[in-house]
């Protein structure tokens, strides 16, 4: 077989390979009698006998690593017996065996030498609890020796037996080696020491060193041996042998949470009830968990995941970052990241995984994957239809509502799913905007939507008819309690503790961890002396007089850790409630990847999935940590630090949109406004671009605000236009000073992009308003200045609206000559989605004009655009109205199908109302009154009930008109309603046309 140098192990089975380099130097310093070639070291790796080997390391690394070593004895009484390779063959097995124990805790072997083996539990990659990996897999292999040593018994008459060491400790990790070797290994005396404590071990038994026995010593039980010499060091070594694990309660992960789960059972059986009825395919509910901080919203999630996945149903989670302001759909693109998988990779690679998880999840549902693009912010910005839909906010915030709701749709009609909203005050307004759509899903399909929530205001109302169920989490009683602190301390909990619990915690399950671990840290809880069990002390648990809320204790403990640690901790408070071990490294503390461990194994922090390639990345445990180390952060230095994160991130991240929000936010709290502005710039954008509704966009204020006070001209220009932009959207009064302001610096800096785009903004806000003459003098001037500035797309938008005031004016040709301006332009562009929206625009003018032909020819040639299923329908449905005009009634009802077709994929329900009414027209125009009759009836029924106002006047309209000569009252009660909505809306034309059908009825 053919392998890379320097692989051990067979890429497929993992089993060793044998090797045949020469015998290296022993590296424990001890010469055995006799060693199994097959597992002879490819080189040593000690400091010893590094020197004498001659190898060199390459790309170190200084890191913490546990190592352990075992060692098989009665190997020389055996190879004396036995045949050489019978020998072989048993130690052969037995190594066998003792491989997959190590592998199956997350360690990697190093080497195998002679009839011992040498691991390392941290390297290449920390797990976040190597120690106490290291030390299971030491009780785990003795088992497994045991019971080998067994069977040899019972076969050959004599056993083996084995003794481990373990040691934690730096160590230089890097290549060994010449040019061509590519081995990784370790050196340094923590590695010595660990042999040393192989040595000492007791048969049958593993022995671990201080370091380690600060890492495991509340999850096992040990016993403190002799301390033991080791050469070079002039102390005394601690030395400690492992009797067991505590009783453990059942514990995860190290990302799982340290308490069992109590006191939920009524909540929880609701929630499984309910995952059981989706199972069944029936529809689901929408369950909101409003509860304090700390009473367990988060915990509840993470049980409701493992029933859903026991009963084999899929679960989804959005959540938000709580750290500053976030980018609209951060949450949706969460969830997103999530489910396809994109940690970490490039836009590019992104936007092709998303594909394959749409095809996955909803396959033929003709969501439009750019929409998904959109809320993970990787959107194909050179896609000229990403550009036209971020044109129109409004469209755009609709658009993306009926792709998630269509996707949703389609994926449950395919599998149950239970879906969670976490955290929802933090939620930014357009996601939970979003969330409320998808949550109407849940009422008709096999979804179960359950979101979370602190007892505080949301960014919008959450519609109390978007919930059918409050949950609140009470809090715990004592048994709860109790059983909570057993699962902290993993043995029996003394009853002045959960009196203590009782009285000070209120219940809160988080602050009655914290309130453990409180005590454990002041002494008022101890390791009893056999370390089987915990010693309260009244009187110290009195001294100690903890604090009586959550931060208050919180303090206690932050107080009580090492200095190192609490720096690191303060320092990553000050990059937020996500930070990266990197980060805090360029923060000056170099050291930091032990704290982190340190404050990992106090459950404090934890490490998470990172979302910067090659960084390791942890969160706060709980953001009261967070909240609480920040504030003991001195003041004076967090300015300093603030910079140091906003650089950090800069460097790695600033490019990325995701993270512009952060970077802005830690530049302004470093004072650094000049740098915050660019980043603020691009928040504001997506703020933007999502409709935030204008109190709460406050990246585009604070921009303003920002530019305007260091006179930054360009900026102010664009953000004037931006927050322009939105209170227009919004009907504010001051959108038309923004957008003067803007235009003019724009013209003072001759900046075209600038006066064209802020001045095509400008005319939309006069044409609203219904102030035709401004609107056409300033889309006259934009156009001027977009041809100069060879602004395209703003030269047909200009043109467009010219088109459009001629129209309200009833000057048909001017419109006419306008369209046709702009579509000279767009064809030059070569941009087809522009090229259709405006046909659809030329269509109407012609449906206008009564030119039914010309209309239905431009329908027709819009759909040869590449147009999106949204418009495809319309565009079919408009087409069949200009045909049914011209008569043409069975291409009409082709029409009619395509659009209902492509409507009901994309779930555009207006448009399948629109057309049912059209087939009702259709129909009693070919003469099928009763047929047609039917048609308009449900079709109004339909519009009557979603309030699409549009289409229920005109199949009102349609339906008064064929009861005239049928049904005198029928046709009274359609245009009298009609009639209604129509002076309601001020619509003067379809008045006039009602007038005239109301005419001798009344
Ligand atoms: N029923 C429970 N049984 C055992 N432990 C629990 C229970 N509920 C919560 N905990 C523990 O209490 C701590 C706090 O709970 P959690 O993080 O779920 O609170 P939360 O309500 O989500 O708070 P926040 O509003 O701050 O997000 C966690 O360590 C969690 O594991
Ligand atoms: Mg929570």
């Amino acid at each position: 077989m053919e392998l890379p140098a320097g692989f051990k192990f067979c890429g497929g089975c993992g089993k060793p390979i044998a090797d045949s380099a020469p015998p290296a130097p022993d590296p424990v310093g001890e010469t055995r009698a006799t060693r199994t070639p097959a597992r002879t070291p490819i080189v040593s790796m000690t400091g010893e006998t590094q020197a004498h080997s001659g190898t060199r390391l390459g790309a170190d690394e200084r890191r913490t690593v546990t190592i352990l070593f075992a060692d098989i004895s009665g190997f020389t009484a055996m190879s004396e017996k036995l045949d050489p390779e019978v020998v072989q063959e048993i130690m052969d097995h037995a190594f066998e065996r003792l491989t997959a124990v190590i592998t199956g805790y997350g360690g990697t072997i190093d080497k195998y030498i002679g009839d011992a083996v040498m691991a390392l539990f941290g390297a290449p990659v920390a797990l976040g609890d190597d120690p106490e990996r290291a030390v299971r897999a030491g009780l785990g292999m003795q088992q497994v020796m045991s019971e080998y040593a067994e069977e040899l018994k019972r076969l050959r008459g004599f056993g083996l037996a084995m003794r481990v060491g373990v040691n934690t400790g730096k160590v230089i990790w890097g290549r060994v080696g010449g040019a061509g070797e590519k081995t990784f290994t370790v050196m340094g005396d923590a590695v010595n020491l660990a042999s040393r404590l192989e040595h000492a071990a007791p048969l049958g038994g593993v022995l671990i060193g201080e370091a380690t026995q600060r890492h495991v010593r509340t999850r096992f039980s040990l016993e403190a041996l002799e301390p033991i010499q080791v050469k070079g060091k002039a102390d005394l070594q601690r030395v400690y042998s492992v009797l067991g694990e505590v009783a453990a309660p059942a514990r995860a992960t190290m990302m799982g949470p340290k308490s069992p789960f109590v006191g939920r059972d009524e909540e929880m059986a609701e929630i499984t009830a309910a995952i059981v009825a989706i199972r069944k395919g029936a529809a689901g509910v929408v369950t909101t968990i409003e509860a304090t901080p700390g009473s367990g919203k988060s915990r509840m999630v993470l049980e409701v995941r493992h029933e859903a996945e026991e009963h084999d149903v899929k679960t989804l989670a959005a959540r938000s970052a709580p750290f500053g302001h976030g980018s609209p759909f951060a949450p949706w693109g969460d969830m997103i990241d999530r489910a396809a998988g994109l940690a970490g990779i490039a836009p590019g690679a992104a936007r092709h995984k998303i594909r394959a998880w749409l095809e996955e999840t909803a396959p033929e549902t003709g969501a439009d994957p750019r929409w998904f693009d959109e809320l993970t912010n990787v959107a194909d910005t050179s896609d000229p239809e990403v550009q036209r839909r971020r044109e129109s906010p409004a469209q755009f915030r609709q658009n993306l509502r009926e792709a998630v709701v269509t996707w949703l749709w389609a994926y449950t009609k395919r599998r149950p799913i239970v879906f969670f909203a976490e955290d929802l005050h933090w939620w930014p307004a357009p996601s939970l905007e979003l969330l409320a759509n998808a949550a109407q899903v849940a009422r008709k399909a096999p979804l179960l939507l359950i979101a979370t929530r602190r007892p505080v205001p949301l960014a919008i109302d959450w519609p109390p008819e978007a919930t059918d169920r409050v949950m609140s989490l009470g809090s715990l009683d004592e048994g709860a309690l109790q059983a909570l602190a057993h699962g902290v301390l993993g043995a029996e909990v003394p009853k002045g503790l959960v009196k203590r619990l009782v009285t000070s915690s209120g219940g809160n399950p988080f602050f009655a961890e914290e309130l453990v671990q409180a005590f454990i840290d002041t002494g008022a809880l101890r390791t009893s002396p056999d370390r089987s069990g915990w010693i309260w002390d009244e009187a110290k648990a009195e001294h100690a007089n903890l604090p009586t809320t959550v931060e208050g204790v919180t303090q206690a403990r932050i107080d009580a850790l090492p200095v190192r640690e609490r720096h690191v901790l303060q320092m990553a408070a000050v990059a937020g409630r996500t930070f990266w071990q990197g980060l805090i490294e360029a923060m000056g503390e170099t050291e930091a990847s032990d704290a982190l461990r340190q404050l990992s194994a106090r459950d404090l922090v934890h490490g998470r999935r990172s979302r910067l390639a090659g960084e390791i990345e942890y969160a706060f445990k709980h953001a009261t940590i967070q909240t609480v180390a920040y504030e003991n952060h001195l003041k004076r230095e967090r300015v300093a630090d603030h910079r140091r994160v906003a650089e950090w991130l800069e460097a790695r991240a600033g490019a990325d949109p995701e993270f512009a929000p952060t970077i802005s936010e830690h530049y302004l709290r470093a004072e650094e406004k000049a740098k915050a502005l660019p980043y603020l710039l691009r928040s504001a954008e997506e703020q933007v671009r999502a409709l935030v509704p204008l109190d709460q966009a406050s990246d585009v204020e604070l921009a303003v605000q920002i530019s305007e006070a260091l006179g930054e001209d360009p900026s102010r220009a664009k953000s004037l236009r931006m927050r322009g932009r939105l209170r227009r959207i919004n009907g504010h009064k001051g959108a038309e000073d923004d957008l003067r302001s803007a235009l003019e610096t724009g013209t003072r800096l001759d900046d075209s992009e600038i006066i064209a785009s802020a001045g095509i903004e400008l005319s939309g806000v006069y044409y609203e308003r219904g102030e035709l003459a401004l609107a056409e003098t300033t889309a006259q001037k934009t156009l001027t200045v977009a041809r100069q500035g060879s602004h395209r797309r703003i030269e047909t938008f200009a043109l467009r609206v010219l088109g459009i005031v001629a129209k309200s004016r009833g000057d048909y040709d001017s419109a006419s000559a306008k369209y046709s301006a702009a579509l000279l332009v767009a064809e030059s562009l070569s941009d087809q989605p522009l090229l259709g929206s405006l046909l659809t625009n030329v269509g109407n003018l012609r449906l206008a004009m009564e030119d039914f032909k010309g209309a239905a020819d431009s329908f027709a040639r819009a759909l040869e655009m590449n147009v999106s299923p949204e418009n495809g329908a319309i565009l079919h449905s408009n087409l069949a109205a200009a045909e049914i005009e011209l008569a043409e009634i069975p291409s009409a009802l082709k029409n009619l199908d395509a659009a209902v077709d492509l409507a009901t994929k994309i779930g555009k329900i207006i448009v399948v109302v629109e057309a049912t009414i059209r087939r009702g027209t259709a129909l009693v125009r070919a003469g099928k009154i009763e047929g047609g009759i039917s048609h308009l009836e449900s079709g109004i029924q339909m519009a009557r009930e979603r309030h699409f106002v549009e289409p229920l006047l005109e199949g009102l309209l349609s339906l008064g008109r064929v009861q005239r000569d049928r049904d005198v009252k029928a046709a009274l009660a359609a245009l009298t309603e009609a009639k209604d909505l129509a002076q309601n809306r001020g619509d003067v034309n379809s008045l006039r046309r009602i007038e005239a059908a109301l005419a001798g009825l009344e």
